[in-house]
């Protein structure tokens, strides 16, 4: 064991942002080393620095294993590095960082607080609930006393989910892109639905267009597009029967602006937002209410396909504008506020929740 000078008892937990680990003397220093040992610096973490550290060690892919936690808890309660881990001490403050004038302190963590019953007796249609946004929206539905009909296309994943919730969320497994997929969908709910959310989606490779594969192309216009407007045009005559219904698109960061994804994607994205548009405005003052939320950057499990050559070049170049990676439940929080009784007088609106990336 090698025993760093430290301050007090850490109240460090596997819950803290990961900006406070690194400043823990003896954590950080494991931190910094386990990424200098996969060639990377503190500085590739700098989006991450706010999220959780189980959040980091689920989203990582086994690069930093569940057991580095208990390591590193012990590590921030002891001063104490084991012997044989890779460490690493902290990057120099830059000689030239300007003084901001003010004082800046960190930044308050989010707790996620539960609105007892806001979706009591109204069923929720949420696509993609297997995993990442969409599983947080159907989660935080359930908790909020709603039933939610989950539709994702990996059954194994989403029979996880149900496990997870309970009776108050139904599984359908399908494939968004079947137009008969919808039927189920609304023979799933059996009755009145009173929202959607579209979540379900893929990316594409980054490729700018002289680069697109017609394979990928088509699939991200086929689950980001055409799986979407499927499912709207089969509920948007119920809601419109019974006087009201909601409706929540998930776009993107690339539905605002050209340099977030490639070509397939930012066009796909931004067909979303006009899906949402024209239905916001065709449905206007029936009671039937169409938006959209537009992540950033979210720590979910999203793949992402071999970036194309030239395109994801040039996409790496905006990366180093992203304020920082949003949790998945974080999401959810936006889209459930649009799913409710608050969107009141909401219509057409394309929500960016992404701590400030589209304003940059
Ligand atoms: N993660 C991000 O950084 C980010 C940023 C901006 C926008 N988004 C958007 O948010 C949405 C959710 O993304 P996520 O990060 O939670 O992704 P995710 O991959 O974690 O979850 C997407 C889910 O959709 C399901 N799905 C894919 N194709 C389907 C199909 N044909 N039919 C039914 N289900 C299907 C997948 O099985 C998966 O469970 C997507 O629309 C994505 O474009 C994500």
């Amino acid at each position: 064991m090698t025993r760093r000078e430290r301050p007090a008892m850490s109240n460090l937990n596997p819950a803290s942002p990961l900006r406070n680990w690194l400043a823990d003397p003896a954590a950080g220093q494991i931190l910094r080393g386990m990424l200098a040992s996969q060639g990377q610096s503190e500085e590739a973490l700098s989006p991450a620095l706010g999220l959780p550290l189980e959040q980091l060690v689920k989203m990582s892919g086994g690069k930093f294993p569940a057991e580095l936690v208990d390591v590193l808890v012990t590590a921030a309660e002891t001063g104490e590095i084991p012997e044989g881990l890779p460490t690493a001490p902290p990057a120099a403050p830059a000689a030239t960082a300007p003084e901001p004038g003010i004082e800046i302190g960190t930044p308050e963590p989010w707790t996620e607080r539960i609105t007892s019953g806001r979706f009591a007796g109204q069923t929720v249609v949420v696509t993609g609930a297997a995993s990442g946004i969409g599983k947080a929206v159907a989660s935080r539905v359930v908790r909020e006393g709603g039933r939610v009909v989950a539709v994702d296309v990996s059954g194994d994943k989403l029979a996880d989910v149900a496990a997870e919730l309970g009776g108050a969320l139904v599984p359908v497994t399908a494939d968004i892109t079947e137009p008969t997929a919808a039927d189920t969908v609304l023979a799933a709910a059996g009755g009145r639905v009173h929202a959607l959310a579209n979540v379900a989606g893929v990316m594409d490779d980054d490729a700018a267009v002289h680069e697109v594969d017609d394979k990928i192309w088509q699939r991200v216009m086929r689950i980001n597009v055409d799986g979407p407007m499927y499912l709207m045009r089969a509920v948007v005559p119920g809601m419109l029967a019974a006087g009201g219904g909601r409706i929540v698109n998930i776009v993107s960061e690339a539905a605002l602006r050209g340099s977030a994804a490639g070509a397939a994607y930012t066009t796909s994205k931004h067909a979303l937002v006009g899906l949402t548009k024209s239905s916001a405005y065709q449905y206007a003052g029936t009671g039937v209410q169409v938006n959209a939320v537009a992540p950033g950057a979210v720590a979910t499990g999203i793949q992402v396909p071999a970036g194309a050559p030239y395109g994801s070049a040039r996409t790496a170049k905006m990366r180093v504008a992203i304020p920082g990676l949003a949790m998945a439940e974080e999401l959810a929080a936006s889209v459930t506020f649009l799913l409710s009784a608050d969107a009141v007088n909401l219509n057409g609106v394309v929500l960016p929740s992404d701590g400030g990336w589209s304003v940059a």
